[in-house]
């Protein structure tokens, strides 16, 4: 039977897959078994920040499998150890609690405020509209994405939804009886929206009024993608928690939750736990690539590079005001908005053998590896500009035909 048939067959049809037979991947191009090469502006949803097959985190992850793949969180593991020191050392932050995902980060967070805001009597929850923070019913009780949230109703009670960048409505729903406030600084499935300076100023400034946690959701923002460690740094301000995934794993399932030594004590003993979050070759791999990021300063390459990107995609903008209303986002965590949907268009992308997303109906999404350079941007831009081509004169075909 044929490798999609046989998918058919036996897996829970929830994803529709791109039409590619993976070969193998290396740097930033994926292979399929029909020998097509595609440049990766997805990065495995901004996973892959070094690429694929990267040597170091390759030769760590079989290091540490010759070592042990797997120890309870009862023992001391060095590795899973030296990333929680190393990242919070990066970041500021005190202390991590390991998770396999990024929506079970958000549970963690979710827990921890809940935890936090019982002794006060606090126990409102806040996400912003158009959110995503991942599946799990705590997660999804924070998602507001209609098209993942319907029909799992009822979600945790005391969850409420502010409007993106509303701050009017931000200061009329938090109080006193609000114990967090999750935040994407730039919003990824939501159609990369970035939030502003004004609703950040005023997120702060209630935080102070009536003593409430703000939890950063980064697992897509997070990990340099928008040219800093974290995007909430370009508003200079310092969340409670950060919640972290998708890099972080260096391509292996890892996330975590940063705490502010505040809430350091908060989960205690037997309070919170799982089995395999943390895992040591996760970690192992995590900590090579944080080592490469952090030592090859990706951060200033991500802002440079994605400076040059930015402005290509504005001058595609200005050449095709009839196409594109607006493109937004930081570093390598971009969104081209069309006037259309624009799934065909993106499929027609990966036919010209580049692969990039379509998010929220009309947003092109591009997340790619955090090591392209200029000449990369380039052939994605020649890809989109040939792309952009083909698709009007097809629509074009079909208007004449119809007019015929
Ligand atoms: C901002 C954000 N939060 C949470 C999640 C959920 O993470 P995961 O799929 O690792 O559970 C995602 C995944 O796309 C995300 O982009």
């Amino acid at each position: 039977m044929e490798l999609k048939e046989t998918e058919k067959q036996f897996v829970l049809q929830t994803y529709k897959r791109l039409p590619i037979e993976v070969d193998h991947a290396d740097g930033v191009y994926v292979y399929g078994k029909d020998g097509k090469k595609y440049l990766d502006f997805f990065g495995g949803i901004a996973v892959n920040a070094l690429g694929y097959n990267n040597a170091r985190v390759r030769s760590a992850i079989l290091n540490q499998v010759d070592r042990y793949m797997h120890m309870s969180n009862l023992f001391y593991m060095d590795v899973q150890i030296e990333l929680a020191e190393l990242i919070c050392k990066l970041s500021g932050y005190s202390k991590i609690f390991f998770t396999n995902s990024g929506t079970e980060a958000v549970e963690a967070a979710i827990k921890l405020s809940r935890k936090w805001g019982s002794g006060e009597n606090k126990s409102k929850l806040f996400a912003l509209t158009n959110s995503f923070h991942g599946r799990t019913l705590g997660a999804l009780s924070l998602t507001d994405r209609a098209k993942y949230r319907q029909g799992f109703e009822p979600f945790l009670p005391d969850v409420d939804h502010i409007a993106f960048n509303d701050v009017v409505e931000l200061t009329k729903k938090v109080d006193s009886k609000t114990a967090a406030v999750f935040v994407e600084f730039i919003q990824g499935e939501g159609g990369i929206n970035v939030i502003s300076d004004d609703f950040v100023e005023q997120l702060f400034s209630l935080r102070k009024k009536y003593h409430f946690l703000i939890v950063a959701d980064e697992i897509q923002a997070g990990i340099y993608r928008t040219g800093k460690l974290f995007s909430f740094e370009h508003y200079a301000v310092h969340p409670d928690m950060v919640a972290v995934a998708k890099p972080l794993g260096g391509g292996l399932p890892l996330g975590g939750l940063l705490v502010d030594s505040l809430l350091a004590d908060v989960l205690g003993y037997g309070a919170h736990g799982t089995t395999f979050g943390g895992n040591p070759v996760s970690c192992a791999a995590g900590l090579a690539t944080l080592q490469e990021l952090s030592e090859r300063e990706i951060g200033s390459h991500v802002s440079r590079v994605g400076n040059y990107f930015r402005q290509k995609l504005s001058d595609f903008e200005k050449i095709h005001p009839e196409f594109v209303s607006e493109v937004r986002g930081l570093g390598f965590m971009l969104g081209v908005e069309c006037k259309t949907d624009c799934s065909e268009f993106v499929s027609l992308l990966l036919s010209n053998g580049v692969l990039a997303n379509c998010t929220n109906g009309n947003v092109i999404r591009i997340l790619p590896p955090l090591i392209i350079e200029e000449a990369h941007v380039d052939s994605f831009m020649s890809a989109l500009k040939e792309t952009y081509n083909e698709h009007f004169s097809r629509v074009r075909s079909k208007e004449n035909t119809v007019a015929v």
